[in-house]
């Protein structure tokens, strides 16, 4: 097992560069089955979670080639003889739901498994199970699979109204939509810039969707899609957690470029809760700009689904806050106890109280480093930001689970003058009681 050993003695310098976005990558790959034939996919990031999912896919019969050095996908899905997504591979990674949608809008039916859980508490699914449903799929559940299947000539198509929003169910729900043989309505659908890109790719299919970026989406079905060529957009998570790495870890007043992000999928609430610390930064068309400031502003933030705060980017903001010389909230309002991080940057020293799905950060409690534990890939980068401006040398623990979600993290910061470097470790030896301390 791999961890990152960060010392915190050294300022972020230079530039960044964010990858393709993991979000978009994962539904643009679903979308791929819907064509009888070979798609491709560019700008497509080297991560565990992009492997995983191209063995789903294979696993039904497709053919996928990666090419990590060039940041592209091919899906060739002139057959797909299995509708079977295994539970061996669905556990590994929730976003393998897909298939469910992709299946049926392919196939008609499905067997896919239940993700069950994550780090931070359950997941449920019941949104994408009820939405099928409302679109005329039988479904059964047996033995943690989810049984689908529709009438003879596939999905009717119906109205389905989402509570709470959700970005998986949107885009489950569209990928068996855009074939059903009537209209379909997704009501209080999710805006994300992933769901838009994803539904921009399948309309370059030949699919009739109404309403991207909107809360009502409708779809009027059509008997087939065409392969294509698609773009992956950049990582907006990504992005916005190099522009708080930025804000916190460099000098102050020397400002730190970072390239290929598209800033508009930050949304507006990030752009503004981020001006209200002081952060001097400047968005450009492929470049942002940030040059930290003397003295950060504590600015409490609330997650909500976009254009709201990302909660992918709350345990990040957590880590800002602790540099701030006030005291602030996180509350998320998306996930009950999404704050597994937080005894882990207490380990560091930071003062963090959780009531409910709140977190009280008091700033200006030195950092001292420390061994910490992912618990998850947003959770996980957290503790390398902490690590970056703790004293001393902090351990990253558990690294697989940042390498789902953030392509070469430590080349790129090391590349902006941070001491991080990968080491393996055996989790599981027995502590050597005398250097334990
Ligand atoms: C997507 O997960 C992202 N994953 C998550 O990013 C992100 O945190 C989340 O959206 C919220 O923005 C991918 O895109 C692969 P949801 P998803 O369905 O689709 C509840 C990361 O770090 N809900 O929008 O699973 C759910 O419990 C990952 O990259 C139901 O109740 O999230 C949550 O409270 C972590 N029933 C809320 O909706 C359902 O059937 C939003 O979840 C589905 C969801």
């Amino acid at each position: 097992m791999d961890k990152f050993v960060v010392r915190g003695n050294t300022a972020l310098d230079g530039s960044l560069t964010v990858s393709g976005s993991k979000n978009t990558a994962l539904p643009l790959m679903a979308a791929t089955l819907l064509a009888e034939g070979p798609s491709t996919i560019t700008n497509v990031p080297d991560l565990r979670d992009v492997r995983t999912f191209s063995k789903v896919i294979r696993y039904g019969g497709p053919s996928v080639t990666v090419d990590p050095d060039a940041h592209t996908l091919s899906v060739d899905a002139t057959t797909l003889e299995t509708p079977v997504a295994p539970y061996e591979m669905v556990k590994k990674m929730r976003a393998s739901f897909y298939m469910l949608g992709a299946l049926l809008g392919r196939c008609g039916r499905a067997k896919v498994s239940l993700p069950g859980g994550c780090a931070w508490g359950p997941r449920p699914v019941d949104l994408h199970i009820k939405g099928m449903r409302a679109f005329g799929a039988d479904i059964e559940l047996d033995e943690g699979y989810v049984h689908a299947s529709t009438p003879d000539g596939g999905l009717e198509g119906g109205t389905f109204r989402l509570d709470p929003v959700s970005v998986g169910a949107t885009i489950n729900l569209l990928l068996a939509a855009v074939t059903a043989r009537g209209g379909s309505k997704i009501e209080n659908a999710a805006t994300e810039p992933d769901v838009v890109a994803f539904g921009r790719a399948l309309q370059e299919m030949g699919a009739q969707i109404d309403g991207l970026g909107t809360r009502t989406l409708e779809v009027q079905g059509v008997d087939r899609l065409n392969t294509g060529t698609f773009r992956n957009t950049p990582d907006r998570i990504e992005l916005g957690t190099f522009i708080l790495m930025a804000a916190t870890a460099s000098e102050p007043g020397t400002p730190i470029r970072i390239h290929e992000g598209t800033h508009e999928h930050l949304g507006p609430v990030f752009k503004q809760k981020l001006a209200q610390t002081g952060a001097d930064v400047s968005y450009g068309d492929d470049i942002v700009t940030v040059t930290r400031p003397d003295q950060l502003r504590p600015v409490s933030i609330e997650t909500a689904p976009f254009p709201g705060f990302a909660t992918d980017l709350q345990a990040q903001w957590t880590v800002l806050l602790g540099t701030t010389d006030g005291t602030a909230t996180v509350t998320d309002t998306i996930y009950d106890d999404r704050f597994k991080h937080v005894p882990e940057l207490q380990r560091l020293g930071m003062k963090i109280e959780v009531d409910g799905n709140t977190a009280t950060v008091h700033g200006g409690a030195p950092l001292k480093g420390a061994k910490a534990m992912s618990t998850d890939l947003r959770a996980g980068v957290s503790l390398v930001m902490a690590g970056m401006i703790a004293e001393g040398r902090t351990d990253v623990l558990r690294v697989y689970h940042l390498d789902r979600g953030y392509e070469a993290l430590e080349q790129k910061l090391r590349d902006a003058g941070i001491s991080i470097h990968r080491e393996e470790y055996d989790e599981f030896a027995e502590p050597d009681l005398e250097t334990a301390t």
